[in-house]
């Protein structure tokens, strides 16, 4: 569905001018000048409107947390849940994954987060998939050595596809469900995604992919 035009876009954004990062080259020379510590950092592709990443920024103060979504209007109402939270761990980016290896410095990410990616269900789609084998390779140039990608779906056939994605270009997975909350929740923070699907009894598929 197309996301309703936000009122005074260009006034909200520039209120959250000290969230977003929109320069290009701004990560390039790594992230102490943006977060003034040399903390681990964690990625979240397609935030939505940042409330996974404002409750894992609370949780985890010595982390931290960007969050890329490529739609503006969805990307102000996460700038503006992190102004709100008030948490100094956590940017906003208005990048395209595509974008994300001409931004990143390679080997800087401990850890990407793809909750609830768009399925794209046609096959011909299947490029756009967040987890297809092109995007994977980006992603491997990102992560440190022993860096992981932690991935929540409600769909079965994404899920499927990921999975094969990940054995076939040299990650090794770990704890694969598919029924998260059959099992024990400890620690699991749910995403707006997750919570409509959970509420609705749509089984939440989970994976863990790491760097071999
Ligand atoms: C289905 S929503 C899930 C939102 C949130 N992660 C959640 O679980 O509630 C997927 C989000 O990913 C964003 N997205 C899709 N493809 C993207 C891409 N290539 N780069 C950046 N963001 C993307 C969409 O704009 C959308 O906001």
């Amino acid at each position: 569905m197309r996301p309703k035009q936000k009122k005074n876009a260009k006034q909200r954004l520039e209120l959250c001018a000290d969230i977003i990062i929109n320069d290009f080259n701004a990560l390039k020379s790594g992230f102490f000048p943006i977060f003034n510590n040399d903390n681990p950092v964690h990625l979240e592709i397609g935030c939505g409107k940042g409330g996974f990443i404002c409750d894992m920024a609370a949780l985890y103060p010595d982390i931290n947390f960007i969050a890329v979504e490529r739609v503006e209007t969805i990307l102000i109402s996460a700038a503006e849940n992190v102004k709100n939270s008030g948490l100094s761990n956590i940017k906003v980016c208005p990048f395209n994954a595509n974008e994300l290896y001409d931004i990143i410095p390679e080997n800087s990410i401990e850890r990407i987060y793809l909750n609830f990616s768009d399925p794209w269900h046609k096959a011909a789609h299947q490029k756009r998939r967040l987890t297809h084998k092109n995007f994977l390779e980006i992603y491997k140039k990102l992560l440190t050595i022993d860096g992981s990608i932690f991935m929540k779906t409600d769909n079965d056939a994404l899920f499927d596809f990921s999975i094969e994605q990940f054995l076939n270009n040299g990650f090794r997975l770990e704890n694969v469900s598919y029924d998260l909350y059959e099992g024990d929740l400890l620690n699991n923070i749910a995403t707006e995604y997750e919570k409509r699907f959970a509420s609705l009894g749509v089984k939440i598929k989970r994976l863990e992919a790491y760097k071999k």
